[in-house]
């Protein structure tokens, strides 16, 4: 439960840092990022850069931040991405990347968010007297509007394939890449070693209350660190949020099965009450989605009902979705199954929960 008393599923990135995050960000050693002189944003660059298996690494403010400079540097202007039809990078950045970079996207469907080396392979094909150009191929991993879905290594290998054959660079969104390692038994880096470069974020899963890692090869992440000060995220002493960063990086990723777990337990609860309106096979990671449709009452009335009894969800995809994290205990998952029960008869939606 969260400080305010609700119990926030709003998202993995709603966690406050924890005792031991506090005491390093206190004692940080710090320099000058934009100089280049943070020594400890400099231990988490090259933290990342050794964990991913890449020449470098650069700390960002924001996993978006790290995306656009990403496709900045991949593309020209009036030329296109490939990226699944709800991926972050195609959905939330498309003006961001409009204005940023003059790019557009060309979108192929996956079920669940899971594009196949198929569909990519025909995205890259040319199209006669087509004026799209494709500079860039993405992909989000795990997948956050598909449920929070798990791309295997093999299918993201399959995918670079056919990338490689048309010679486009492939980008990983890993966002929530700690989550699919958890899952899969799969090092970090043999998912980077797909992309030429990837972004994850340390202000997700891994608990840290800000940040996000670009990787890449040396020039890229030179040509990142330009960037990064053109847009204006020439930050200073950074190192006060990169020593939580570290904290979170070397921590985070070996509590994440505890969320993923959390997570079912929430979905089972709910398929429980609700059977028609939750897709228990997507329910991979620490991401819950609820289809309310069909259920005669809005979206914004159950977001509503269940802030009243203290449970926070958003609203995405025109579903409601829950996320697990650290500060979020088993408890908590009861008392949240409970406002699922409460608002469901109050709703008078029917449910087996209810029926004797
Ligand atoms: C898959 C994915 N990529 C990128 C982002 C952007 O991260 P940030 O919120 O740090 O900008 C998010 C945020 O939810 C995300 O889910």
């Amino acid at each position: 439960m969260s400080g305010s008393g609700y119990i926030d599923l709003r998202s993995d990135t709603v966690t406050r840092p924890t005792p031991a995050m506090r005491r390093a960000m206190a004692d940080a050693e710090v320099g000058d990022d934009l100089f280049g002189d943070d020594p400890t944003v400099i231990r988490l660059q090259e933290r990342a850069a050794a964990l991913t298996g890449k020449q470098a690494a650069l700390y960002l403010p924001t996993g978006t931040l790290c995306n656009q400079i990403a496709m900045h540097a991949f593309t020209r202007s009036g030329h296109a991405v490939v990226c699944e039809e709800t991926a972050h990078v195609g959905t939330h950045e498309l003006i961001s990347s409009a204005l940023l970079s003059g790019i557009t996207f060309r979108t192929v469907n996956g079920p669940r968010g899971m594009v196949t080396a198929a569909q990519v392979a025909a995205a890259l094909d040319p199209v006669p007297y087509d004026v799209a150009v494709v500079d860039l191929v993405t992909v989000e991993n795990t997948h956050q509007v598909g449920g929070g879905t798990v791309m295997p290594v093999a299918a993201m290998a399959e995918i670079a394939a056919a990338c490689a054959d048309r010679d486009v660079p492939l980008y990983l969104d890993g966002a929530r890449i700690f989550n699919a390692c958890a899952v899969t038994g799969t090092d970090v880096s043999h998912y980077a070693a797909q992309a030429a470069a990837l972004m994850f974020c340390l202000s997700k899963g891994l608990g840290a209350p800000i940040g996000s890692m670009l990787a890449g090869d040396a020039a890229f992440i030179e040509e990142a660190r330009r960037l990064k000060i053109l847009l204006g995220a020439g930050w200073r002493q950074a190192g006060i949020m990169a020593a939580a960063g570290l904290i979170a990086l070397d921590e985070g990723p070996k509590r994440l099965a505890e969320d993923h777990a959390a997570a079912r337990r929430l979905a089972e609860g709910i398929a429980g009450i609700l059977p028609a309106n939750v897709d228990l096979d997507a329910v991979q990671t620490n991401i819950v989605f609820v289809d309310v449709a069909g259920t005669g009452q809005p979206l914004a009335a159950w977001q509503a009902s269940l802030a009243a009894e203290g449970v926070l969800v958003t609203i995405v995809a025109g579903k409601i979705r829950m996320l697990t994290h650290a500060d979020v205990t088993a408890r908590d998952i009861d008392t949240a199954l409970g406002a699922w029960c409460r608002v469901t008869a109050a709703f008078g939606v029917p449910s087996p929960a209810s029926a004797h």
